[in-house]
C-alpha cells in the first residue's frame, strides 16, 4: 500500500475502497422541518455568495465524471427542488461524457410540477422521503401540513417516468413506529420501492438518542407482523440498505441499518457540499474547499488532486458506536443524504 494519494485516476481510500457515487448538496435550505433534523426556526442558511454557482457545480461534477470515475451523481439539499437552476444543472450533467446516472433525494414538495421538466433534463430517477401516511402526523412531524403535496409529487414522479422511485423512511419511537407495515402496503401498492433509514446523529439539535433509535432489528420485526420477508439474492455491491423480497417477490423492501448494520467496508460515496466543500463520509470531521481552489483559478486537474487527496485520508468507519465519536458540525440537511 502507498503511503499517499495517488496522483491519477480515481477516488480511492487507504483501505482499497473506489467511490464511484457522487452526492452533490444543491441548497441547505428546506420547505419543511422535519423534527429529526432541524428546529421549527429553521438553521442559519449559507449566504449567496458562499454557495456555488449552476456553472461551478457542474465545473466539479465534470471533475468529478471525466477525470474521477464517478458513475452516479445524486443531487440532495436540504431540499434540491427548490434551487432555482435544477433542470439546467441536471441538464449539463446529462450532458456529461461518460454521461452518470442522475437521481434527485427530495422531499416531494412541487415535484408533480416539475417532474416532467427534470425528466425532460435528463434525471433519471428520484428518492422521496415519506415518514407516514397520517396527515396529522406528517404536520407533526415535518411541522408542515403538506402530505397530500407530497403523495401527488410521488404520482407526479411517477406519470413523468422517474423510476424506479424510492421512498425513504424515517421511523421515530412513540411518533411513527407502528406505520412500517402501513407504509409497506402503500409502497406495494403503488410500485414504490420503500427503504427504512436507521435515525442518525446528524440533527442540528444534537437530540439524537442512541436508546430511542428503531433499530434495523426492530423495523425488520414490525415488518414481518404483515409480510413474509426473504433474503434478496441479488447482490448487495456498495448499496446501503439491505433488502428483502417481500411475499416471495419481486417487490423488495430494503432497511437502511447504518447505526447498528454498518456498511462503511463497502461504501462508494463522496459528497460535494452547497458551498463546494468535498467531505469523504456523511459523518466526516473534515472537508477540503474545493470552491476556494476553483475561485482561486484552480484547474481541473488541481481540483482533481485536491479530491483525491481528501478521499486518500476518508476513516474506516463512521465510529458512532466509539466513547469519543463527535457528531459532524455540519447537520444533514447540510450535507445531503
Ligand atoms: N437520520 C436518518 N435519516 C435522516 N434523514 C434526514 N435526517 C436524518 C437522520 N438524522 C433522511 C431524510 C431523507 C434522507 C435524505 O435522509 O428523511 O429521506
Ligand atoms: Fe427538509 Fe429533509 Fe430535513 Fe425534512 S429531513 S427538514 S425534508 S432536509
Amino acid at each position: 500500500m502507498t503511503a499517499a494519494a495517488p496522483t491519477d485516476g480515481g477516488l480511492v481510500d487507504r483501505y482499497g475502497r473506489v467511490a464511484r457515487d457522487l452526492r452533490v448538496s444543491l441548497t441547505d435550505k428546506c420547505n419543511l422541518r422535519c423534527t429529526y433534523c432541524m428546529p421549527a426556526e429553521g438553521l442559519p442558511w449559507l449566504a449567496g455568495p458562499q454557495l456555488l454557482t449552476d456553472d461551478e457545480i457542474v465545473r466539479l461534477v465534470g471533475v468529478a465524471v471525466r477525470l474521477l470515475g464517478v458513475t452516479e451523481v445524486r443531487f440532495t439539499g436540504g431540499e434540491p427542488l427548490i434551487r432555482p437552476g435544477l433542470a439546467g444543472i441536471v441538464a449539463a450533467v446529462a450532458a456529461l461524457e461518460p454521461r452518470p446516472r442522475i437521481s434527485l433525494t427530495t422531499n416531494g414538495l412541487g415535484l408533480d410540477r416539475l417532474a416532467p421538466a427534470l425528466r425532460a433534463a435528463g434525471l433519471d430517477r428520484v428518492n422521496v422521503s415519506l415518514d407516514t401516511l397520517d396527515a396529522a402526523r406528517f404536520a407533526r412531524l415535518t411541522r408542515r401540513d403538506r402530505l397530500a403535496d407530497v403523495l401527488a409529487g410521488l404520482a407526479g414522479a411517477a406519470a413523468a417516468g422517474l423510476t424506479p422511485i424510492k421512498i425513504n423512511s424515517v421511523l421515530m419511537r412513540g411518533v411513527n413506529d407502528d406505520e412500517a407495515p402501513a407504509l409497506l402496503r402503500f409502497a406495494l401498492a403503488h410500485g414504490y420501492e420503500l427503504r427504512f433509514i436507521e435515525q442518525m446523529p446528524l440533527d442540528a439539535q444534537h437530540g439524537w438518542d442512541r436508546a430511542a433509535m428503531v433499530t434495523a432489528e426492530e423495523i425488520l420485526a414490525a415488518l414481518r407482523t404483515g409480510f413474509d420477508l426473504a433474503p434478496d439474492p441479488a447482490e448487495r455491491g456498495a448499496a446501503p440498505a439491505e433488502t428483502w423480497l417481500v411475499d416471495g417477490g419481486p417487490a423488495r423492501v430494503g432497511v437502511i441499518g447504518t447505526v447498528t448494520r454498518p456498511f462503511c467496508g463497502d461504501c462508494d460515496r463522496t459528497r460535494l457540499t452547497a458551498d463546494g466543500q468535498v467531505r469523504a463520509c456523511l459523518f466526516a470531521t473534515e472537508e477540503s474547499d474545493l470552491r476556494g481552489a476553483l475561485r482561486g483559478g484552480a484547474d481541473d486537474a488541481e481540483l482533481a488532486r485536491r479530491w483525491r487527496a481528501a478521499t486518500w485520508g476518508k476513516r474506516a468507519g463512521h465510529g458512532i458506536d466509539d466513547p469519543a465519536f463527535l457528531q459532524p458540525a455540519r447537520p444533514m440537511s447540510a450535507i445531503g443524504g
